[in-house]
Order: C-alpha cells, then structure tokens, then sequence
C-alpha cells in the first residue's frame, strides 16, 4: 500500500474494489439519498412509475420490476415498457422489452391461477389495454381493452392513472378518471379535476365487471378530486388505496392513503377514510406499495416507494424512495420520513431461482460507490473536461471504462478519453503528457435521455497500483468555446466523504472551457483543479 499526499488529499494506493452489499441474507436497507437503481450492467435502472411484484415461476420465485422506459427509441410516457428481475431487491438483471407491440402507461400485472396466465393492464388512449404472458418477464401479447364503468364514458371522463392487483381470488383495478370539461378548472391551476375508483375483475383478470366505485373521503374535496397514480394492498382485513394529487411527472405532490374495512368492497356506499401521509412525498410521486414478507416470522412490511425525478425537470432522471409505512392503531398511516439521512432495515424473503448475475457491474476491478447519494450534474458545455482517476488495483489487461451518463438535445458529441499517468502532481503540471490508452467519441443519438453507461472499449496491459485516469468532455474538448453547443451532457456525481475514494486514488478534476493557461496573481496555479469531495460514476473492467 502506498500513501501519498498531494493538495491536501492523502492519496493511498490499494485494494481492489468491494462492493459494499446493501442486503444481507433476509433483509434489505432501504436509504432516503439512494434514490437512482442501478442494474447488474450499471445502467440506471430505466423504469419510470415502478411497480415491484413477487411472483413464482416454474424456475423459482424473485421480485420482477416493471416500468415505463425512457431510454428507448421513440419512448414517450406511453412506453415501451421494460422489466426486471432480482431475488434480493439490489441486484436487478435486464429482461429487455415486456412486449413488442403494446405501450401504456404505468404496467401493472398480476397473475390469474386457473389461466395460469400472467395480465398486464396499460393505461393508453384514455383506457385499459390488456394483454397476457406465460411469463412475467415479456411476451405479453394483447387481448383487447378492457371495459370499464359506463357512466365514466358517459360523463364524458377519461380513463387515467391505475393499478391492478389481487387479494385471494378476487382482483381489482383502482384508476383515476379525468374531467377535462370540469367548469371548476382555474387558470392557474388546477387544469382538470380526477376522482379514484374501484372496479372488480372478472375472474380472468381480463377485463372488469363494469361496476366501479368511487374511492373518496365523505368531504369529496379538492384533494379527493385530484387523486391520481394509485396502488392498492391489503392489511388486517382493510382495503388501502394509495395515491398522490394531479402532478404529472413531477418532483413532489401529496401522498393521500384512503382505507375501508373488507369484506364487503367495493360498494357505493363504502365509507372510505383518508389520511395525508406527506405534503410532498419525499420530493416524489408514489407510484406502490411492495409488500414484503419476513421468512421467519410471516410478518408483512408495506414498503412505499415514490418516483423522484432528481435533479430536475428531464424525466428519464428517474430515482425512487422506498419506505416501510408505519400505522397507527386505528389503521391509519404515519407520516412519512424524508430525512436525507433516514435509512431502514426490512425483513423480505428473497427470491430461490438459481440467480448467478452475470452483468458488467459484476466484473468491475475498479469503480465509484455501488451506493451512494448520486446526484445528476450537467455542465460539460462549462468544462474543456472533467478528469476522473483512480487507483488500478489489478494487473492485467484493461478492456473497458464505463460512465453513466444521459443525453439530450445536445448538439456536440461527447469524447471519454482513457489514460495512464504517472501521478497527480504531475498529470495538472504545465506540458505533462500522459499516456492515452484509448478513447470513443459517442454522438448524442448514441446515448439516451437515462444514465445508461457509455462504454469505452480497450486493450491496454495495465499494472495493479497503476494510476489511471479518464477525460470527459465535449468532443474537441473545448466546452462553452464550442460556439452553438449550448446543451450539456450529464454524469452522476456523489459527494466521496465517508466513501474511502481518495484512498483508491479516486480524485476528480475540471478544466474551465478555454482554461489552458496558468492562473493566480503569481502565476503559479495550474488550471486543472480538484473538484473537492466530488467523484464521478464510473466502472473499469481489467481481466
Ligand atoms: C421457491 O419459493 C416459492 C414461493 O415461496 C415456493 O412456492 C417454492 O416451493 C420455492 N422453491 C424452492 C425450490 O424452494
Ligand atoms: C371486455 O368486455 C367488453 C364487453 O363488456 C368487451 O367488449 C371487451 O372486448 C372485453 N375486453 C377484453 C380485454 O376482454
Ligand atoms: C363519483 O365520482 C364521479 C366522477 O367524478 C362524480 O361525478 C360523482 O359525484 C361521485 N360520486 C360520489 C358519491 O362521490
Ligand atoms: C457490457 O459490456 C460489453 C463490452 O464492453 C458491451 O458490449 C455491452 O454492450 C455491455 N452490456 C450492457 C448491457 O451494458
Ligand atoms: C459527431 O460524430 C459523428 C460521427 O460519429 C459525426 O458525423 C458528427 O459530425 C459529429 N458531430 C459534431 C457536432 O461534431
Ligand atoms: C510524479 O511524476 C513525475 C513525472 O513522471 C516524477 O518526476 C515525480 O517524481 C513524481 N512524483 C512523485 C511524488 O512520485
Ligand atoms: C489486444 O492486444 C493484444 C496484444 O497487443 C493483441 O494481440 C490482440 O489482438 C488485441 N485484441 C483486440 C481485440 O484488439
């Protein structure tokens, strides 16, 4: 191990990467800065309105997660639609498209046991498309859309946000219908009033019974005509359904859980009671509820989870919250804790399929955090580059660097330039010539609006304790300079404290667009300098 100093940073070199295992056999943590997924390649996990199902299969149970993605060619907020699956809820493997030919908003599934068939429900052209699998990972083929309440289309309202789930043999859909049309729209805000509501399904799952029910506090105010993005479970015998307030794909809204006793749901007459579990949701939208099941005990926590969109208005940024709801003695939910720093311990079973993954993250020598507070930073058009290095702890050949990093709009390619070098001191002195280890220039149609990872290919022989370094940046390297580039590229930065980074070598570094001068009155100052407590998401890969 070798310990060094340079600008106040104790540099150390050593040790190979560990990934800090955020589950131990029968429990999971959940963390409020955690909010980006990532799956076992390192690509953010490309799933916006979440929903996380437990189901056995004839290879075994595990979690699938499905969404809607952002990262695909011609995606909208309609799809296509995407899953995943994991037996310990950290690591998820990529199950590519749900299907070929149908698109929707927020996919529900659930699993009909006399058909043995798996129904997904898609929210598209103001109603519910279904279609039916043998498995829940993809294949899912149409059969129809379904029908709903009469009086819904015949009010003139519009079938939007919903959920479907099962409780024994019975299921359910919860869906929010929206007035267009409603003399009550402001003009500020809102643009339209939606009501919650109940309908039972057939016992196919494949369509409903045509009666529908509205899920409503008896004041049947402002906030029960704002419902929209529900899930339902069910807890001691009472129906919950939750949901936010109108707020399309934003960053916060209320969270408002309505509960009714069972048996005996849905009925007109249902009383249903409200309770506001958080002004703004944690900075989220929920979009479920994964019940989890502790093995030993057959307690069953209610875990929350809410889309974020960190870091601002591009929806492809989508991050989650998950907590454990917390109830009160009349069934009622607690607050949600948005602390920062709140994280908690869930007991789950995990999944028994054979799950040996596979994906690049797995074969990393090198990398940032597995977890960690990442944070999308977008300022390439500020920086001729930005230097991320490390401490190479294996000797071998080093066959790729991976970034993540999201595009869109932008009219400059992105350069990631691989390099060895011989030690920090000397990579910021004037005319220090590194040695390039190879490099890929990436156009913005090669990268997606989601923090998938651009991959540089490599062959370079490198050596453990090596230190190694990349430049990322606009391609000509000239940032702002480059005159009518006016959209950065993103990268996800973590604050490295408590990390252990610098002692892997890991440093950041930026270069101010046209900065290639000393600077300072004495003129002694480089212009590549440390970011301080920063480091970028990366992984290198030596076999
Ligand atoms: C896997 O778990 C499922 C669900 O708990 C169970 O039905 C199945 O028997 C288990 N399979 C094995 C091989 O343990
Ligand atoms: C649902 O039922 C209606 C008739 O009530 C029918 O027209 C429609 O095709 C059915 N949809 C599906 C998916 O079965
Ligand atoms: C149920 O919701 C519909 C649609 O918003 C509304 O017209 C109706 O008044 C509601 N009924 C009750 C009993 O709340
Ligand atoms: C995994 O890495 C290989 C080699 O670098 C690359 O070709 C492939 O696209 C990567 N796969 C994913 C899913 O990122
Ligand atoms: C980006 O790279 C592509 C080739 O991959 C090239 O055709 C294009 O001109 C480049 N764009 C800019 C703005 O340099
Ligand atoms: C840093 O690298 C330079 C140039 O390769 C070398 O001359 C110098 O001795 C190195 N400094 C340390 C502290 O290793
Ligand atoms: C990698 O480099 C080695 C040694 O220079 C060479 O023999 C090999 O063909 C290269 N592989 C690729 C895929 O370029």
């Amino acid at each position: 191990m070798v310990t060094s100093t340079w600008m106040g940073l104790a540099l150390t070199a050593s040790l190979a990467y560990a990934s800090k295992a955020s589950t131990s056999s029968n429990t999971v943590t959940f963390a409020n800065d955690n909010e980006f997924l990532f799956d076992v390649d390192g690509n953010q996990i490309d799933a916006y309105a979440t929903k996380i199902n437990y189901f056995t299969t004839s290879e075994g149970s595990q979690y699938y997660l499905y969404g809607i993605s952002f990262a695909s060619p011609g995606s909208t907020g309609d799809g296509p639609l995407t899953s995943y699956s994991s037996v310990d809820l950290v690591n998820w493997k990529y199950n590519g498209l749900l299907s070929e030919t149908v698109g929707g908003g927020r996919p529900h599934v659930v699993y009909n046991a006399a058909t043995k068939k798996y129904v997904l429900w898609v929210n598209i052209d103001g109603g519910y498309q279904v279609a039916t699998s043998s498995s829940p990972a993809g294949g899912f083929v149409s059969v129809g859309d379904a029908a709903i309440d009469p009086s819904v289309s015949a009010a003139g309202l519009i079938g939007a946000d919903h959920s479907v789930a099962t409780f024994g043999e019975q299921a359910y859909l919860a869906y929010s219908t929206l007035n267009f049309a409603d003399p009550r729209a402001g003009s500020l805000w809102p643009p339209i009033f939606q009501t919650m509501h109940l309908s039972p399904l057939t016992s196919d799952f494949t369509n409903t019974t045509l009666q529908g029910y509205n899920v409503t506090s008896a004041a049947f105010d402002d906030v029960d005509q704002q419902t929209e993005s529900p899930d339902m479970f069910m807890r001691d015998n009472t129906m919950y359904v939750v949901t936010s307030n109108t707020c399309g794909f934003c960053s916060g809204s209320i969270g408002a859980v309505y509960r009714a006793a069972t048996p005996g749901l849905p009925t007109a007459s249902t009383k249903w009671k409200r309770n506001i579990v958080s002004g703004y949701s944690c900075g989220g939208q929920v979009e479920g509820v994964l019940p989890l099941t502790d093995p030993a005990t057959g307690k069953v926590t209610y875990v929350w989870h809410s889309t974020t969109v960190p870091g601002g208005p591009r929806v492809g940024f989508s991050g989650h919250i998950f907590q454990p709801l917390q109830f009160a003695a009349d069934g009622s939910v607690l607050d949600l804790d948005c602390r920062p720093s709140k994280t908690w311990q869930v007991p789950f079973t995990p999944g028994n399929v054979s799950a040996a993954y596979t994906g690049n993250l797995t074969k990393a020598t090198d990398a940032s955090p597995r977890f960690a507070n990442y944070q999308p930073v977008c300022d390439s058009d500020r920086y001729s580059a930005l230097y991320q290095t490390w401490t190479n702890s294996k000797a071998g050949v080093l066959r790729s660097v991976s970034v993540n990093v999201a595009a869109g709009g932008n009219n400059a390619n992105l350069t990631i330039s691989v390099f060895a070098f011989s030690n920090l001191t000397a990579l910021v002195a004037p005319s220090y010539k590194y040695t390039l280890l190879g490099s890929a220039t990436f156009s913005p149609d090669q990268l997606t609006q989601v923090f998938g990872t651009a991959i540089v290919p490599l062959n370079a022989t490198v050596q453990a304790g090596q230190m190694l370094g990349f430049a990322f940046g606009e391609a000509g390297g000239t940032g702002a300079f480059n005159l009518g580039n006016f959209i950065p590229y993103c990268h996800l930065e973590y604050d490295t404290s408590g990390h252990g980074s610098e002692s892997k070598g890991q440093v950041l570094l930026q270069q101010g667009s046209g900065q290639n001068s000393f600077r300072g009155i004495r003129g002694t100052t480089s212009p590549v300098t440390v970011r301080h407590g920063k480091g970028i998401k990366f992984f290198a890969t030596v076999e």
